[in-house]
């Protein structure tokens, strides 16, 4: 998608961290923007920011949990300004712990956030966008934990690999329609991540446990081993724009990581050589 100016974003999870950032990148370059997330206010202060600084941008609420919510959110789109050119399905939820410490709840919230608010926000604006000529494009985030498992990630992990088979899929079947498809797998981000995942979980599941330092500490081990391995979400999506353009396929944030993806990689390439054996 080469021309964004003038162009209609909508990206949820925009009212703070890695989506607020995101909005405000494709503002600079001329974009509308809707700027979506279940905490209204937090919506509003971003689209506020937008417009101090000349932008053109609206906020609305979404609980991309909840598909008739997502129903209105292209309703909002349409009514407000009449297309949707590029998506970003942003939202993602945490619950971590140890395998015996995920309950059947924290499964199913984790799936029907990061999963099926993925899948239903897709399918809530894709006829909206089919109804614009030119190019358009998706964006989805995954995550670092859609490339490389870690201790205490079970349910997050499962939904961002879950999040990466969809991409790759949507990126085949949109082809032919002018819509491309880009899977940004961000690293560690210092963002309010935690703490909004913790204020979004429903009533009727309780409150999140206080996070376990062992947990932070075994998760930490392996994705964000350095205090570097943490970066600004600006930053992060310095390269967004550009992948968007080009219709890359992948656009991974920052790589500390890398050796251990590169060696998940060498273990799946081992496996298939010995295929054929
Ligand atoms: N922070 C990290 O280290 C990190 C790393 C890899 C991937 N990610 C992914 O990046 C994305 C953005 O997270 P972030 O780090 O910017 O966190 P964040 O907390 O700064 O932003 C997430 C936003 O999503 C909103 N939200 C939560 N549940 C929602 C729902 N049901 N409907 C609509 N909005 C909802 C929150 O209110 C919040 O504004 C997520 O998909 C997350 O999984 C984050």
């Amino acid at each position: 998608m080469q021309e964004l100016r003038d162009k209609v974003a909508v990206i949820t999870g925009a009212g703070a961290g890695l989506g607020a950032a995101i909005a405000q990148a494709v503002s600079a370059e001329g974009m509308r923007v809707v700027v979506a997330d279940i905490e209204t206010d937090h919506a509003e202060h971003v689209a506020q920011e937008i417009r101090d600084v000349g932008g053109d941008a609206q906020a609305t609420r979404v609980d991309v949990g909840a598909p008739p919510s997502l129903s209105q959110l292209a309703k909002f789109a349409e009514q407000t300004y009449g297309a949707c050119h590029l998506l970003c399905a942003n939202v993602g939820v945490q619950r971590l712990g140890h395998v015996d410490a995920l309950d059947a709840d924290d499964w199913e919230w984790l799936i029907r956030v990061n999963v099926l608010g993925t899948v239903n926000t897709v399918r809530s604006l894709l006829p909206l966008m089919r109804k614009q000529p030119g190019e358009k494009h998706i964006v989805l985030t995954s995550s670092i934990s859609g490339l490389l498992a870690a201790p205490r990630l079970a349910a997050y992990t499962a939904s961002k690999y879950a999040v990466t088979g969809y991409g790759e899929t949507l990126r085949l079947e949109l082809a032919d329609d002018g819509i491309g498809v880009t899977l940004l797998f961000p690293g560690g981000m210092a963002t309010t991540h935690l703490a909004s995942s913790a204020s979004a979980r429903p009533a009727e599941l309780g409150r999140s446990p206080e996070l376990d330092l062992d947990d932070a500490a075994a998760i930490a081990a392996v994705l964000s081993p350095t205090a570097e391995s943490v970066v600004e979400p600006s930053y992060a999506i310095r390269h967004l724009v550009a992948a968007i353009r080009e219709n890359r396929p992948y656009l991974v944030t920052h790589a500390p990581n890398a050796t251990e993806v590169k060696e998940r990689f060498g273990q799946l390439e081992a496996a298939l050589s010995r295929a054929d054996d």
